[in-house]
């Protein structure tokens, strides 16, 4: 497939590199939206979706993990899903054993319709807003050709407006939250309650796991473990040339970030966000 030209757009004076399709704001690392949303569904796939900065990363291991007879050796070397935001060659996804594992930050609009069968499961991350902003702000920061050239402020306008990466984030919560067979992940839970999150996340991929197979995925996942493998995560063809040499992707892995970078007006508007546009019930756990 042919790999699109990038824009840059600016925002209120705000610019940064983006694509703009069908009104939503996507990274011009995005392409072949054609294929995304009309290749043939498996009643066996499973689909990780998120918006970005809410522990894609960190649900990918788990569920792989989980799906892989708890492998870890294996995962260091095979832990990838069907990334299916900067398009996948058709063959590598017709290929591919079932049951297949795709993961995606796009909008429901861009995927298949059949997403909404019963029979296929979906796991969607969801995080604070506040920390994924602030964890947000860092990425963006750090981004070779598409630098954002805003400061913190501008990313709330920006998020209010609905003009972050990947569009509103309330419809992104609002849309997929919504599916059926859905399993909901909060970012919170993991870190607060990671042992009963973790069980009933295998529950729903069939697994019954033990306890000790519990705490064997808690460690094999902690934030410590996965930094480890950050240098390959840089080194990885996909990102090399995307991000400055100082991006650290496994940040602060911490709840409540954001009260050393929000002040009283910007926290009102995503307060504000959260009760009169999100359509799914969250109590999100705000303090430390
Ligand atoms: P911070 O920037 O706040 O540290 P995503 O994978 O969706 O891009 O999300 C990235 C965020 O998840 C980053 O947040 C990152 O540090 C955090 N994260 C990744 N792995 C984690 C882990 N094992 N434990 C806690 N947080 C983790």
């Amino acid at each position: 497939f042919e790999v699109e030209q990038f824009e840059h757009v600016e925002v209120d004076g705000t610019k940064y590199g983006m694509k703009i399709r069908d009104g939503i704001y996507l990274p011009n690392g995005v392409n072949n939206l054609s294929y995304s949303k009309n290749f043939k569904l498996r009643d066996d796939d499973i689909f990780l979706s998120s918006f970005p900065k809410s522990g894609t990363t960190w649900t990918n291991d788990l569920v792989w993990l989980i799906t892989h007879n708890l492998d870890y050796e294996r995962s260091k070397i095979e832990n990838k899903f069907l990334w299916l935001d900067p398009g996948i060659p058709p063959n590598i996804i017709d290929d591919a054993d079932s049951p297949r594992l795709f993961k995606n930050h796009l909008p429901l609009q861009f995927l298949p319709d059949d997403i909404q069968s019963e029979k296929i499961k979906k796991i969607y991350v969801v995080r604070n807003p506040k920390d994924m902003l602030v964890s947000t702000f860092h990425f963006y920061k750090k981004l070779v050709k598409d630098e954002f050239t805003g400061d913190f402020q501008n990313l709330i306008d920006l998020f209010e407006q609905g003009k972050t990466w990947y569009g509103p984030w309330w419809s992104h919560v609002n849309s997929f939250t919504k599916l059926p067979n859905t399993f909901i992940i909060m970012y919170e839970d993991l870190i607060k309650n990671a042992h009963k999150t973790i069980k009933s996340l295998g529950e729903f991929l069939g697994k019954n796991l033990t306890d000790s197979e519990i705490k064997f995925l808690i460690e094999c996942t902690s934030f410590k473990k996965m930094k480890e493998t950050e240098k390959e995560f840089k080194n990885d063809d996909r990102h090399v040339d995307k991000f400055k040499s100082d991006l650290v992707f496994f940040r602060k892995g911490e709840i409540g970030d954001w009260k050393n970078y929000f002040d009283e007006e910007m926290s009102k508007k995503v307060d504000d966000v959260v009760t009169n546009r999100l359509e799914f019930e969250v109590n999100f756990v705000y303090e430390n």
